[in-house]
């Protein structure tokens, strides 16, 4: 595996395969990577001849001090495996290399979908996470990028980014990787308390249970549940539930049979919050 830590090596570079017709899949993270980021560099070599993977913890979508400061850096394992899935490039930047000595995040619209959900409870998150992704595009220029559904939110607007800007890449959407106990995987299971980790799965439990009474039950009476679910669990705080529509993640009150639903989570497990999602049919 090649690795550059300079924008401009990594372009040299990534010019000879451009220049011999290869086409480059990318996978931008935050490192401390686990099955769920290796199942996108997997479906990313699949598809692609060249597979491009970004570690960078970008300081500008933190809303949290304490938690960008605590992000887990484990570079010598992630570099064990990214060989060991055969990533071809890893491109792991310095802040100074992206931000210069400006380290602020541009302003975007995306028509709405950053005031939803996460856009609600971590403030600027969207902007940072526009501008991170914009310039590592305009830095790799990729022919696809993967994006896990985990970050159900991102991957939506993401993708509303791309279309806006006719940016020429397309936005692949991968599915959500668990543990055998059904959390998902996430960079910040590993700083959970033994307590926070053995109820932490809860989550998908309850997301699981939200799945079947979709079919028969109204979605106030859902959120209700939902609700008393987690006041009953001392270990774990609730910051929001809702079943939003996948196109606009408006929250939904009535179900219709056009539109396609989500049910979104998010919950503090101590200091440590933790997403996830599930689809639902109606
Ligand atoms: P990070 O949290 O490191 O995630 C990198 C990618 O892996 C994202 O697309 C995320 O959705 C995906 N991912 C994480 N956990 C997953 C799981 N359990 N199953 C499937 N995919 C999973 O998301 C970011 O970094 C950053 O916001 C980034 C896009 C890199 C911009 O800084």
């Amino acid at each position: 595996m090649k690795k550059f830590y300079n924008k401009k090596d990594l372009k040299g570079c990534l010019l000879k395969y451009k220049s011999n017709n290869k086409t480059i899949g990318f996978v931008p993270t935050m490192g401390a990577l686990h099955e769920g980021h290796l199942s996108l560099i997997k479906k990313a070599k699949e598809k692609n001849d060249v597979v491009v993977v970004s570690i960078f913890v970008n300081p500008t979508q933190f809303d949290n001090e304490e938690d960008l400061k605590k992000y887990p850096k484990t570079i010598e394992n992630d570099i064990k495996l990214l060989e060991s899935v055969s990533c071809d490039v890893l491109f792991s930047p310095s802040v100074e290399e992206i931000y210069a000595k400006n380290i602020v995040s541009k302003k975007f619209n995306f028509d709405g979908l950053e005031h939803q959900m996460e856009g609600k409870f971590r403030d600027g998150h969207f902007d940072g996470v526009g501008t991170i992704v914009k310039a590592l595009f305009e830095i790799v220029e990729p022919d696809k990028a993967y994006f896990g559904q985990k970050d159900f939110q991102q991957l939506q607007i993401i993708k509303k980014m791309v279309k806006k800007n006719n940016l020429p890449l397309k936005i692949k959407g991968c599915p959500i990787f668990r543990e055998k106990d059904g959390l998902a995987m996430s960079s910040r299971n590993t700083r959970l308390t033994e307590e926070h980790r053995e109820i932490a799965p809860f989550i998908f439990k309850t997301l699981k249970k939200v799945k079947k009474k979709f079919y028969k039950k109204e979605i106030s009476e859902i959120n209700e549940w939902v609700e008393n679910q987690f006041k009953k669990q001392p270990l774990l705080e609730l910051e929001y539930f809702t079943i939003a529509e996948e196109k606009t993640l408006e929250s939904a009150e009535t179900k219709e049979s056009n539109k396609k639903y989500r049910a979104f989570i998010a919950v503090f497990a101590g200091k440590i919050r933790l997403i996830d999602n599930i689809r639902l049919k109606n």
